[in-house]
């Protein structure tokens, strides 16, 4: 799979011919790709339907800077967020700097570099830091700075994970690569897809809520307090209520998703699904844009549909959603554009580590649905123990459990005061060997007993 802007040292965009220059843009209808590319940089154009561009990414062997936001095309000057990644000679990011802060990246002498064996056998090697964070992979012989995508930062967890499994050997031994200045995490901060959008790390799920006030109320209680992600999907019925609490706010101010539901799949089906959606919430884009699950004989050609969702700027990203490796194996065999993001159900009592592995291996983020398991699991003592010594809940302790472990967890709640709650969980951190308790409570349950659907023995939907 290609498409990786975020590779640093002279990765050029591989959709733009050397020598190519301009392009054709028809506004007001489609074509968003323009492009720019001569030996020393690469400047890459995506349009939203109306012919304004949404955002810029200059690439050259030491930087990339990405300008995102509307901007009218006769009128560069417009653009509202910038963010640039710089990078040293060795091909590491040095800084990266945007509106909100400046990250600086030293990378040292000593430390740790490990190979995982996966259970497929697959080897993997990976940087680590003196805090046993995995700051960076090998890929082709190249050290790729892992907190350039913003994975992978409080690892510890995952390894403690790992090791329990036989068949995952450590081997030891050589550089380090330390985080000096690390921005702390907020409700507002986010995740670097592997197109370079930034999807928040934190949101608000909102199934189950009834459409009208009730969900309108809801996305208003959540947007003021403090989320920016909300999700939704066709078949929760709500869309319009979603679109209504939306109202209120700046198109920046939020970033939406929403899904196709599985009899909607397949080619054009998913392309008039999306329309409807779009015009059900009323907005001109979604932000991310899943399949909801995989439906057997159906799931690959309603990717070649998100391809050109996403082609045609009716999408800014675009994923699937109870996906397992096969299925996202099968994706990649035709695909030009690899899933953004996985949507899959993960709690303390669900954890999901070889798929999720798997994802952050292939770049994907991994966002959990039913977090809280459906507020089952809110009585279980060890949470309800190391909430009382951070005078949390056990909802605020697994959702900063989530957080800790690169998930991005989507909590629903119609109460506002628990919106609130669930929100207030920037101000504390678990312990490693918290995150290690919490983890141990895997019993690879479903919050949602699978009967709502007749399964294949791989997992996909037969409709
Ligand atoms: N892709 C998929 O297939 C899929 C499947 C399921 C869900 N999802 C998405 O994931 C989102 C979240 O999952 P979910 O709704 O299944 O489950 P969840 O967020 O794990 O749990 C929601 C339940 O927890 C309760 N709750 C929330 N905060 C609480 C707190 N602080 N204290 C006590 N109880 C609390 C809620 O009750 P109240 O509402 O009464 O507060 C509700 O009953 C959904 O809304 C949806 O957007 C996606």
């Amino acid at each position: 799979m290609e498409i990786r802007y975020d590779i640093p040292n002279k990765q050029q965009s591989p959709n733009i011919p050397i020598g190519f220059s301009g392009g054709l843009y028809d506004k007001g209808t489609k074509l968003v790709r323009f492009g720019y590319r001569d030996y020393d940089h690469t400047e890459e154009f995506s349009y939203d339907k109306q012919g304004n561009i949404l955002k810029q990414t200059i690439t050259n062997n030491t930087q990339k800077t990405i300008r995102q936001g509307a901007y009218d095309i006769d009128d560069r000057t417009k653009i509202f967020d910038n963010t640039n990644y710089i990078y040293n000679t060795d091909g590491y990011l040095s800084s990266k700097t945007d509106a909100q802060e400046t990250t600086t990246y030293t990378y040292g002498t000593l430390g740790e570099l490990r190979e995982v064996i996966l259970p497929n056998n697959d080897k993997i090697t990976y940087l680590y830091n003196s805090n046993n964070q995995r700051t960076a992979k090998l890929i082709n012989n190249q050290m790729v700075a892992l907190s350039l995508m913003e994975e992978l930062y409080a690892i510890g967890l995952l390894i403690a994970e790992t090791t329990t499994t036989p068949s995952v050997k450590f081997t030891a031994k050589l550089y380090n690569c330390k985080k000096i200045k690390g921005a702390k995490m907020n409700i507002k901060s986010t995740v670097t897809l592997s197109n370079g959008v930034k999807m928040p790390k934190f949101g608000f799920g909102v199934w189950q809520i009834n459409d009208g006030d009730e969900v309108a109320n809801s996305v208003r209680e959540a947007l003021r307090a403090g989320y920016v992600l909300i999700d939704t999907a066709a078949i929760y019925g709500n869309e319009k209520g979603v679109g209504e609490g939306l109202q209120d706010f700046r198109r920046d101010e939020f970033f939406l998703t929403t899904k196709v539901w599985n009899e909607e799949q397949g080619y054009d089906k998913t392309l008039r699904a999306c329309e409807e959606s779009l015009k059900r919430l009323d907005v001109d884009f979604v932000d991310l844009y899943l399949v909801h699950w995989p439906v057997k004989g159906k799931f690959a050609d309603t990717w070649r549909a998100m391809e050109r969702l996403y082609e045609e700027g009716f999408v800014r990203t675009i994923g699937v959603s109870n996906f397992t490796q096969f299925h996202i194996n099968e994706i990649y065999k035709n695909a030009h554009i690899p899933p953004m993001v996985n949507q899959i159900e993960i709690s303390p009592f669900i954890t999901q580590v070889p798929l999720r592995e798997f994802c952050v291996q292939e770049g994907i983020a991994v966002e959990a649905y039913s977090p809280l398991g459906r507020a089952k699991i809110l009585k279980t003592p060890q949470l309800i123990r190391i909430g009382e010594k951070y005078s949390k809940s056990p909802a605020q302790v697994i959702l900063r459990w989530h957080l800790q472990n690169d998930i991005i967890p989507i909590p629903k709640s119609s109460h506002a005061e628990r919106i609130r709650e669930n929100a207030d969980i920037f101000d504390f951190e678990l312990s490693a060997d918290e995150l290690k308790t919490i983890s141990a409570l895997n019993q690879n349950k479903h919050a949602i007993k699978q009967t709502f659907f007749q399964f294949d023995e791989q997992g996909s939907v037969i409709l």
